[in-house]
């Protein structure tokens, strides 16, 4: 069957629509082959929909650059490294690495245990219980707070500023900023072994490469990129395991699979399905010029179901062959990948062991979080 040619208005209304951001893969699958490169004047952006081009922005950082514009009175979460090129960015990320080490983020595993236990254990007080609400969302926040040092007993409040950062909200990210000021300060008169601190000492022994700005910055795009994104991929785990029952039994008998299976829910439902790019320097793509300052969206979740990268994308299959951009590529990778790993791997291993038949209700009703930059559940209920 052929399908009337999409315009530009069907493709933002389709992206704005509910039931597309509860499932997105067939409509992806139509842009891939029919429209793999749209330019949509509402946005001023193009919008890339396969693989390759997906997979050739994000590496080509000389032609395509993560300088996006901000508001002109926003002076915080201007220098934060996702926002910057090279050879900025390389100095950034060195000195961001350096503190943020994966021995750091290993050592938190047996806390990441306790966490899920005492989460769990608190909504399992009742017969149903909001799963998003009460188990993915706090999670993460408790965990990069401990891990920064920032006292976790108002984490309900930092979990709603850490959400309103991530949309640009002003006022969030002034208030965030004066709270790490704060902190930072603190932290260079009584160091203590959390990350700030760690953050603080590298930043005196090497502060002609990081600026107070940048570090506060950093800080920032710490507590906040991970908090929604993991959440949001603990939630759709659960959405995987209704959709892929035979999957879930193979868990509750092989739990040593969970780490392969997040990697399909990753590939699957990614938490961060869009990024945007600005156009440095002026290139061809599918016959069109992109000229220097457009805009470009690139649309990882669609990439990551493209037939010609995975055999029976729609499929579940463990040890895939071939590599999803659910974290982006390149330069800038995700620095939080492998805490963001192992919080879902303990979160649905903790949860599969306990309730190996805790589902979402019957009768829920399914609400999208509503941007289509991102795929997950603003609530879950669950029963078992
Ligand atoms: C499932 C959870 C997560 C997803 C899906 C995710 C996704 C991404 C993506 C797609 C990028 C690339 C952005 C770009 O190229 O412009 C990125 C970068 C980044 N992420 Fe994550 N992220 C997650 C969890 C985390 C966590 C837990 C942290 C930290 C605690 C984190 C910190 C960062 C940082 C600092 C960058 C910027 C790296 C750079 O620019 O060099 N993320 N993330």
């Amino acid at each position: 069957m052929t399908h009337p040619t999409l315009t530009a208005d069907d493709v933002l209304d389709t992206l704005n629509d509910s039931e597309f951001l509860l499932d997105p893969q067939a409509f992806y699958a139509r842009m891939r082959h029919e429209m793999p490169l749209i330019y949509i004047p509402e946005t001023q952006s193009w919008m890339v929909f396969r693989y390759d081009d997906v997979q050739r922005i994000l590496t080509d950082f000389n032609t395509f650059s993560s300088k996006v514009k901000f508001p002109a009175e926003q002076k915080d979460f201007t220098q934060s490294m996702n926002f910057m090129d090279p050879p900025r960015h390389k100095s950034v990320r060195a000195l961001a690495q350096q503190s943020f080490t994966l021995k750091r983020v290993e050592a938190m595993a047996p806390r990441i245990e306790a966490l899920a236990k005492e989460l769990l254990s608190k909504a399992l007080e009742q017969p149903n219980f909001d799963f998003i609400l009460e188990y993915a969302n706090p999670l993460p926040v408790i965990v990069i707070a401990e891990i920064m040092g920032v006292p976790t007993e108002g984490h309900a409040h930092f979990t709603d500023l850490s959400n309103r950062v991530v949309t640009m909200d002003q006022s969030a990210i002034a208030e965030m900023a004066a709270y790490f000021r704060t902190l930072i300060e603190h932290r260079q008169q009584n160091p203590s072994d959390d990350l700030v601190s760690a953050l603080v000492q590298a930043y005196e022994q090497d502060n002609d490469r990081l600026s107070e700005q940048e570090l506060v910055d950093f800080c920032i795009v710490l507590l906040v990129a991970g908090n929604e994104t993991t959440a949001k991929l603990i939630g759709n785990s659960m959405l995987c395991l209704r959709d892929f029952p035979a999957i879930r039994a193979e868990l509750i008998a092989h739990p040593e699979k969970i780490d392969d299976f997040i990697e399909e829910v990753l590939r699957l439902r990614a938490p961060v399905q869009n990024i945007v790019r600005i156009v440095k320097v002026e290139t061809e793509l599918h016959g069109q010029t992109l000229r220097v300052g457009d805009t470009v969206e690139i649309f990882m979740g669609s990439a990551n179901l493209d037939e010609t990268q995975f055999e029976d994308p729609q499929q579940i299959k463990f040890g895939r062959k071939g590599r999803h951009l659910a974290f982006g590529n390149g330069i800038h990778f995700c620095l939080g990948a492998p805490l963001a790993r192992l919080e879902a791997v303990i979160a649905i291993r903790h949860m599969l062991g306990r309730v190996p038949n805790l589902r979402i209700q019957d009768d829920a009703d399914l609400m999208p979080v509503p941007s289509y930059a991102f795929h997950g559940l603003v609530s879950l209920p669950v029963t078992y």
